[in-house]
């Protein structure tokens, strides 16, 4: 198949590493479903730039913890495009409430950053017939890794990594499931850093810098385009896991 009829879905493209894959995987000349939950105006600026590189781009709004609004996104993605070849899974929250015994904050960012995915899969599936998923996970993800303040947080990542991996040995072959798992990336989950907050917080990373939302998007472009692949969690993270070990 041509490359350039390829469709792609993105969840939570209005912003950051979304924002940045759903451009790279225009500039590879996928169609691009731009997924968001609240910023039309960043998606539609996104569908804008997606626009310049290739053509079928759509912005769709909706809140992907919600499986009424994920059945729609799907009703509305087939009127343009009869099947999906990726899907990156890659909206989520942070929670600032987030602790070791909040049953809240576990309930919230499970439901937005874990359930939200697997619904999403659970419709996409019903279209997708060969291609790829691409689950966007955390160095928080790890055994070991995370901080006890950010518990719900690192539990959900690793919860993500290992259905990953469960759902890559269903799916394959022909359709190969992987993750990305991101260091310190310069997005709007950490608020607005100024450099020296950058700086300060680039230090964990044996490259001494925060990662840039396009190199994540880059590792996506490389699972979205190689068909040797398979249950693999990609580190992005600069070296982050690495300096902890001493
Ligand atoms: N930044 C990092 O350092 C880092 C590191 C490791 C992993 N990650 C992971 O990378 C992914 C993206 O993070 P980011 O840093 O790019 O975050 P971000 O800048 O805060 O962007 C989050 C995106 O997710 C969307 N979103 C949130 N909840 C949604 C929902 N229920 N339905 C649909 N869209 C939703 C937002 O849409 P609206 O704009 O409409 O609200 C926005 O587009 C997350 O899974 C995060 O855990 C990030």
């Amino acid at each position: 198949m041509n490359l350039k009829n390829k469709v792609a879905l993105v969840t939570g493209a209005s912003r950051g590493i979304g924002k940045a894959t759903a451009i790279a995987l225009a500039k590879e000349g996928y169609s691009v479903v731009i997924n968001y939950k609240n910023n039309a105006q960043e998606a539609r600026e996104v569908l804008n730039l997606c626009n310049s590189y290739s053509q079928g781009n759509i912005v769709v709004q909706a809140d992907i913890s919600k499986e009424a609004a994920v059945i729609n996104l799907f009703r509305t993605i087939k009127k343009t495009h009869p099947t999906l070849h990726v899907l990156v899974n890659n909206a989520g929250i942070f929670d600032e409430q987030d602790g070791t015994t909040n049953t809240r904050a576990f309930e919230n960012i499970f439901r937005h950053n874990f359930l939200s995915h697997i619904i999403v899969i659970k419709h996409a599936l019903r279209t997708m017939k060969r291609g790829k998923i691409i689950n966007i996970s955390s160095v928080h993800g790890k055994s070991g890794y995370g901080r006890p303040e950010n518990a719900a947080y690192s539990s959900q990542k690793a919860a993500l990594e290992n259905y990953t991996v469960n759902l890559a040995k269903q799916l394959a072959p022909k359709i190969l499931v992987n993750a990305v798992a991101p260091g310190r990336t310069v997005t709007s989950m950490w608020g607005k850093l100024n450099s020296h907050q950058q700086k300060k917080l680039g230090e964990a990373h044996l490259i001494k810098r925060m990662i840039k939302p396009e190199e994540i998007a880059n590792a996506v472009i490389f699972l979205a385009t190689n068909d040797a692949v398979c249950g693999e969690i990609l580190s992005v993270d600069g070296g982050y896991m690495l300096g902890k070990i001493s």
